[in-house]
Formats: C-alpha cells, sequence, structure tokens
C-alpha cells in the first residue's frame, strides 16, 4: 500500500526523499510528508501528489535544509480520508518524534481511547498516530530510554500489521525501523543508508540491501545498523545484491502491473478479512457499517449497483446475501438503474460496489437512491473517494492500489467483503453459530488456496498458447459460477481484443450452441457443487458440436478430464467460496493469451481505470 523512505548520511537528505517518494508513487499517491532532523524536527505533509509537495518544498525549502537525516512518506489511506491531517509523518504534541507507518494497527480504536482517556489529543483519524502517541507517553514515563527501547516497548500494545520509521531529536543520529506484515528493505551505501518499503528508491543509490524479516527491528546511524527482533534478540542478516532494472522493480519484479496484482491475492485477501473475520467467536466485525446493521438487516430489499467488474462482484454478492441471509437482492448496472426510474424507497438498501469510488455512472445511482430515501451503503477500494464519503456507511475492500486497467486484486476483495457482509446479515437470524464458524473458517482457508491456484501458472500459460489465435470464446458457469463465467469473458476481451461471451451454462443452448464448431474455445467452470452433473452435460454438448473445452475442476476429478481437452484443477471449496478460487485461472488465462498477442495489458486500448464520465 503506502511507500516508505528514509536516509541517514553526510548528503542533504530532503531532495533524496523526495525523489525516493516520487519512485513509490505507484504505491500510493494521495498524500504525502517528509520529516528532517538537523537539530529541530522540521517536517512538511499534504494531500495530493509528490509532485505537489516537491512544489511546496522548492517554495520554503530553508527550514528544510541542512537535515541529513529524515524519513517520507507517500499515502495510500486505510483509516481516514487524504487530507494533511491524516499525512505521514505523525508527531506527538511536542513535535520531537516523527513516525511513518505502513499497513493496519488493527487495535487502534482501543488504544486510542485508552490514551484519550489519558488526555492525548488527536490530530488525524488514521491508526498509525496511535504509535507516536504510544511512545510519547512509554518516553515521559522514563525519559532515560533510547529511541530504539521506546520503540520496541510501543510495539508490545500493537496488533497488526506495520512497516514503521521513527526519528526523534531527543536520540539524534538514528533511524528507528521494525517491520511485522509491510516490508521493509535498507540499502547500504558509502557511508550512508536509504530505508524504503521495497527496493524502487534505493537502486539508483546502491544494489547492497538488507531485507528485513517480520518481527524485526533495526538501528541505523550513519556507521552502521543493528538489526533485532522485537524481543530484543540480536539477528545477523546477509547482504542481498540487487541485479534488477527499476522499471521491474516497481512492479515487484514482475512483467507487468496485472500480473503483479493477480499474484498479489492471497496477500490481499488476508488485508481484507484482517481484523473483520473472528472465527473461533463465530462472527464478523465490520466497523464501517456497525451502526446500520440493524437497519441492513431489516431492508425490505437490497439492490446493488456497480459497473463493470465490480457489477460482476455484485451479482455474486446477490448469491451470497440470499443465501446466508435470506434477504431478497436485485443487482442493477449503474447506468440503467439512474434512468429507468426504479421503484425504491426508505424500506430499501441500495449497496453501491466500486474499486475507485468515482465511476461516474455508480455515483449517479448512489445519489438517485439516496434522493429516493433508500439507505445507501459503499463497498470501495480506494478510501476517501467521492462515492465513499456520500455513502452512509460502507466497506473498504484494503485491497491496495490497482495500477492494471483490468481489475483482478479488487474483484476478489469485493468478494470476500461480500461473504463477509452476508455472514454478518445472517448473524443471529438465518444461520447457526456452528454453521457461522464453518462458514468463517472456510474464508480463511481462501488465501492458501489461492496462493496453490497461482502455481498453476505455467500450465495455464501453455493453454493459453494453444488459443492465442481464436477469434471467439465462450465461457460457461452455473450458479456461483455463471458471474464468474462474465467476469472471465469480460477479462480477456479488454486485454487481448479476442470477442469472448459469457453464459449461464444451460442457456448455452437458446442461442450460443449454433456458434459451437472446432474454431470455439469453450472455458467451462465444472467444480464439483448441486449443479456439476448438469454441467458435465453442457460440457458434452460443447463436445459433440466439436467445441475445444477447457474446464476448471476440483481436484481428483477424473470424469472431467475425460470429456475436456484441458483441465485445470483447483482445491475443493463450497460453493460460496468458489468463485473466489475459480476467477483465478481465468484472470491467469487471459493474461497469457494477451501477452502472447503483444496487447499492452496494463493499459489496454480505449479503456480507462477510472471512467468519470457517463
Ligand atoms: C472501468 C474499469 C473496470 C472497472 C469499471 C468499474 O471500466 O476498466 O476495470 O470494473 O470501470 O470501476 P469501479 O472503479 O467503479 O469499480
Amino acid at each position: 500500500m503506502c511507500g516508505i523512505v528514509g536516509y541517514i548520511g553526510t548528503r542533504e537528505a530532503a531532495p533524496l526523499l523526495l525523489g525516493g517518494l516520487h519512485r513509490l508513487e505507484y504505491r500510493g499517491y494521495d498524500s504525502a510528508g517528509i520529516a528532517l532532523l538537523n537539530g529541530g524536527l522540521p517536517f512538511m505533509k499534504q494531500k495530493g501528489s509528490v509532485a505537489e509537495l516537491q512544489k511546496a518544498f522548492d517554495a520554503s525549502p530553508a527550514r528544510m535544509l541542512g537535515a541529513t537525516i529524515g524519513i517520507g512518506h507517500t499515502r495510500w489511506a486505510t483509516h481516514g480520508d487524504p487530507s494533511d491531517r491524516n499525512a505521514h509523518p505523525h508527531l506527538n504534541a511536542q513535535e520531537d518524534i516523527a513516525v511513518i507507518h505502513n499497513g493496519i494497527i488493527e487495535n487502534y480504536s482501543v488504544l486510542k481511547q485508552e490514551l484519550q482517556g489519558e488526555g492525548y489529543h488527536f490530530q488525524s483519524d488514521t491508526d498509525s498516530e496511535v504509535l507516536v502517541q504510544l511512545i510519547d507517553r512509554i518516553w515521559k514515563i522514563d525519559p532515560s530510554l533510547s529511541l530504539e527501547a521506546v520503540v520496541r516497548a510501543a510495539l508490545r500494545h500493537v496488533e497488526g500489521a506495520y512497516g514503521v520509521c521513527v526519528i526523534s531529536p531527543r536520540d539524534p543520529d538514528k533511524i528507528v525501523v521494525a517491520r511485522k506484515g509491510s516490508p521493509l528493505v535498507i540499502g547500504i551505501g558509502e557511508g550512508e543508508y536509504f530505508i524504503a518499503s521495497d527496493a524502487a528508491p534505493i537502486v539508483e543509490h546502491t544494489n547492497r540491501v538488507v531485507y528485513l524479516s517480520d518481527g524485526e527491528m533495526a538501528v541505523i546511524t550513519r556507521s552502521g545498523y543493528q538489526v533485532r527482533t522485537i524481543e530484543n534478540v540480536a539477528m545477523e542478516k546477509d547482504i542481498t545484491e540487487l541485479d534488477f532494472s527499476l522499471e521491474k522493480i516497481e512492479k515487484g519484479g514482475y512483467e507487468h502491473f496485472m500480473l503483479k496484482e493477480i499474484f498479489e491475492q492471497p496477500d490481499v485477501m488476508h488485508d481484507v478479512m484482517r481484523g473483520r473475520v473472528r472465527t473461533e467467536e463465530g462472527r464478523v466485525v465490520l466497523g464501517g457499517i456497525e451502526d446500520y446493521l440493524d437497519r441492513l438487516k431489516q431492508a425490505r430489499r437490497i439492490v446493488i449497483c456497480a459497473c463493470g467488474t465490480s457489477w460482476h462482484a455484485g451479482l455474486i454478492g446477490e448469491y451470497l446475501i440470499e443465501d446466508f441471509a435470506r434477504i431478497p437482492v436485485e443487482v442493477d448496472y449503474a447506468s440503467e438503474f439512474r434512468y429507468r426510474n426504479p421503484i425504491i424507497g426508505p424500506d430499501d438498501v441500495v449497496i453501491v460496489i466500486s474499486q475507485s469510488g468515482e465511476t461516474a455512472d455508480t455515483l449517479a445511482a448512489l445519489r438517485a437512491a439516496k434522493e429516493k430515501g433508500a439507505m445507501v451503503m459503499g463497498i470501495c477500494n480506494v478510501v476517501g473517494s467521492t462515492i465513499a464519503r456520500e455513502t452512509m456507511c460502507g466497506i473498504y475492500t484494503h485491497a491496495g492500489p490497482e495500477v492494471g486497467v483490468a481489475s483482478t486484486k479488487a474483484f476478489t476483495a469485493q468478494v470476500i467483503v461480500l461473504y463477509m457482509l452476508a455472514l454478518a446479515l445472517s448473524k443471529g437470524r438465518t444461520i447457526s453459530h456452528d454453521e457461522m464458524r464453518l462458514s468463517l473458517k472456510e474464508l480463511s482457508k481462501v488465501p492458501e488456496h489461492a496462493a496453490k491456484i497461482l502455481e498453476l501458472d505455467s500450465q495455464i500459460q501453455q493453454i493459453a498458447d494453444d488459443y492465442k489465435d481464436a477469434r471467439n470464446f465462450l465461457y460457461l458457469g452455473r450458479g456461483y459460477n455463471f458471474p464468474v463465467a462474465l467476469e472471465g469473458a469480460l477479462k480477456l476481451k479488454e486485454i487481448s481484443y479476442i470477442h469472448a461471451e459469457g453464459y449461464p451454462a444451460a442457456e448455452m443452448k437458446h442461442g450460443p450452441i449454433a456458434l459451437i464448431d472446432e474454431d470455439m474455445p469453450v472455458v467451462v467452470i465444472a467444480t464439483r457443487d448441486s449443479s456439476y452433473q448438469k454441467i458435465l452435460s453442457n460440457i458434452e454438448e460443447v463436445r459433440s458440436r466439436k467445441g475445444r473445452v477447457i474446464a476448471i475442476a476440483s481436484e481428483g476429478d477424473t470424469e472431467v478430464a475425460r470429456l475436456a481437452e484441458h483441465v485445470i484443477y483447483i482445491p475443493q471449496a463450497s460453493a460460496q467460496i468458489m468463485p473466489l478460487l475459480t476467477v483465478i485461472p481465468l484472470q491467469l488465462l487471459s493474461y497469457h493469451i494477451a501477452t502472447l498477442r503483444g496487447c499492452n495489458v496494463d493499459r489496454p486500448r480505449n479503456l480507462a481505470k477510472s471512467v468519470t464520465v457517463e
């Protein structure tokens, strides 16, 4: 998500930090800031891009000059909208401790309440600010402690994920960093050291780096660095020699952002669930809708509005909410909803789903629903986006910035949110405590299953090679896998420019069957669920017309192998979980077909990441 940089050495720090932040902007770009040590602790932070921060710096650099130690941050908001006060670094009231943080502090609200009870005033809405206040509290109790000792003590109170950098004129000439769940790299130069959330800002200065592992801290001075665990056990670290091009590093070593984002999915799935899925307690905690949960449960009807891939997630949401919570759901294209005078009123809930939170049609649908008195809820990825601000309540997907125009990780994150929402709506109404725990257990296994499916990448690439010259594709699925068929077809047409259609498998015989011949590849999602036998019959129908079948099937299924030309096996899971798994091979198939055809997968022709016009 966000980007971190740090510098300690003999050169002027501010320009180096700003340069590093430019390199990291692909990770987050809604606000940025730097803090420096030059006797005092001057800092600048503001909403907007790194270029805007650079402009502000150029206009008034005097107090920011003369520092050879500093830290910087470019933010992708998770808690609190993008604004000057939510930008990092965060400082204590005396402005003599500066902290930057990546990740999510899960128990921040408890810690914040505690600190507020002791008279601490918070300047921001972020989870990150609790860190600086905690450090301040510990230092007040024992001012003789070193910076690393107070940081270590503060981190003992913190649950969740972090990559943190801390500086203070009270213990100058060092930077203290720590990592748990959010990456940190130390770059080793000649008499100088660099810190960053990935190697992108480091590689132009040095190719010698040390990667911190989870649970490790480092104290970096001009004369060296020391790594210890958070429990204070000394660690020996290997130095890695980087041999990457800059562009590759920004893409995390992947050829394209889309591929990187597909492969990020197991981690993203963890992020979406973090702190929310409480399997043992048999409950889901969704802070953003807590106050509205009763109203949601009493809804006469839920209407989901979205566009593109988000609309496909909405279709899966319909199945999930009706299945688990037994509340009637309708799914509308946002563009249709706004223009068809829908029957909607105060007993209805309208859920808008949008990765960007800026899609013009979805925003207009939300406003139309509000005007008609409906309760409006959002599921968005971009914190502080217009849709997130205009809805009454909502759930963020926490998928991190999605750069590839074709949505991948944002989709799976949306489906996980909808699964959690469906369960939250069922609690105490339609499912028992045991069923709840079972469903949550299934959900928590998804990242592991997803990682296993990603191992099939080279098999899928080979299949893609066989079909890269096809002119048409048909995608078939039933039940929960029908929206996945639509999403698979959309992915393929978006990035490879091959015409593709998704269809409910049984509907095929009412039209598309006329198209099937030996030149028509048909992707069939045939996992074991209640319609499994029926989908086998559909495969037979395709085969007897010489169609070439690529099947997505459950592990160990030999029957499908008999019928299909290619089978991609995925782990078995419940029908409700399946879309999260079956979509991954389809994302990879589209990706490989498109790259084999030489298409620009990250920026497909005519498309935009965020469609802010109707
Ligand atoms: C564009 C993008 C799609 C996206 C759709 C909806 O068409 O190319 O990937 O699914 O907009 O965007 P949203 O940000 O509202 O989810």
